[in-house]
């Protein structure tokens, strides 16, 4: 027997419930992961109030984990059992002692990462990786504005564009997360609780505002954000944690100076093997040489997942948080 989260209908925290069972076996083109360590992700928490919908219920959670593999199904011949793997995408469930995902979906870890690390950071730093080398390529000598910058990926972001050259004003709800975001590398920090953002962001670049900004809070900044940027300049809005930002009138674009708006997401980018590799070597690479540094702000056990969703909806985390079978 083996216990692991699910929930039966969307809704508050109090809809998610630890269960034992057996874990299943690996399909053809599967493995098995014995989870050493869970990532919690604000998607998680998207997934469990229906923002997202789960494809059934009632549903596991979570696809961000990391452990040894303990089952192989037939058909995979780059993993085998005993290997020490982390994973990002896949169904939902990793939230759970075990977790069944498709085996290109695994990637075996460098001896130098460890499950806690791992698990902390795939999803986190993958979305990082594809943000700051994809999405927009930054080169060195830019300034972007991050918004939630002490977050699970803000954290993880700062350190990363530091690495490049780029500077970073990073925005915070509070004193202790300005100082977080610095020691992580942002240039500037603005409390976008207090403050006023866009004339913050006007007074540090002496009026030239932000080559991109990238936004994860959504609803409530979405404005603020695009009169951050300089003309012609790139709006990477690519999260909810205050609500989705709908009913958008493109003709806003035009207005804030013909800007360009995407939303991407970490499944948009690493949708093949190579891609996914790819991304892999460029974090593995940033985490082996220091350059990026994982902050696990919190942990907590498996069966207490909903008091660690209630933190971080709460904005009370800083950095990322897992949880342990
Ligand atoms: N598209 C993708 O590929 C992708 C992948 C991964 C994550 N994401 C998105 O990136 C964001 C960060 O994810 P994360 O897991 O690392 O979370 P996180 O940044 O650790 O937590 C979210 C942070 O957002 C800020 N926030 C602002 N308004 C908020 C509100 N009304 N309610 C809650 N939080 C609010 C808070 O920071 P302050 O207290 O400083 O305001 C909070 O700590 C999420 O929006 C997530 O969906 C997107």
């Amino acid at each position: 027997m083996a216990k692991r989260i699910q929930f039966a209908r969307t809704g508050g925290s109090e809809v998610l419930e630890l269960v034992d069972g057996t874990p299943a076996d690996p399909a053809p083109g599967e493995v098995r992961v014995k989870n050493q360590a869970v990532g919690l992700n604000f998607i998680d928490i998207y997934f469990r109030t229906g923002l997202y919908p789960a494809p059934s219920l009632p549903s596991g959670l979570g696809t961000e984990g990391a452990g040894v593999v303990d089952a192989v199904g037939e058909g995979v011949d780059h993993l085998r059992e005993g290997d020490r793997v982390a994973y990002a995408q896949g169904p939902l469930g990793a939230y759970g002692e075990y977790h069944v995902l498709p085996a290109d979906k695994a990637v075996v870890l460098p001896d130098g990462v460890d499950f806690e690390t791992a698990a902390a950071s795939m999803l986190k730093g993958l979305t990082v990786q594809y943000l700051l080398r994809q999405t927009y390529p930054l080169k060195g000598g830019e300034t972007i504005l991050w918004h939630a910058a002490a977050g699970g990926v803000g954290s993880i972001a700062c350190q990363w564009a530091r690495a490049l050259g780029v500077k970073v004003i990073g925005t915070v709800s509070s004193p202790e997360k300005a100082r977080l975001a610095k020691d992580n590398g942002a240039w500037e920090t603005i409390d976008y609780t207090r403050e006023d953002v866009v004339e913050r962001v006007r007074e540090l670049t002496s009026g030239e505002m932000c080559d991109v900004v990238y936004d994860s809070v959504g609803k409530d900044t979405w404005i603020t954000s695009l009169d951050c940027l300089k003309p012609r300049s790139l709006m990477v809005s690519f999260g909810n944690a205050s609500g989705a930002v709908e009913g958008v009138n493109l003709g806003i674009l035009n207005q804030k100076g013909s800007l360009f708006v995407t939303r991407p997401s970490l499944n948009g980018y690493a949708d093949t093997r190579e891609r996914l590799e790819m991304m892999c070597r460029d974090l593995f690479e940033m985490l082996g040489s220091g350059k990026v540094k994982v902050d696990i702000g919190q942990r907590y056990a498996l069966a207490d997942a909903a008091k660690a969703q209630d933190a971080l909806a709460a904005r009370q985390t800083t950095g990322s948080t897992i949880l342990l079978p």
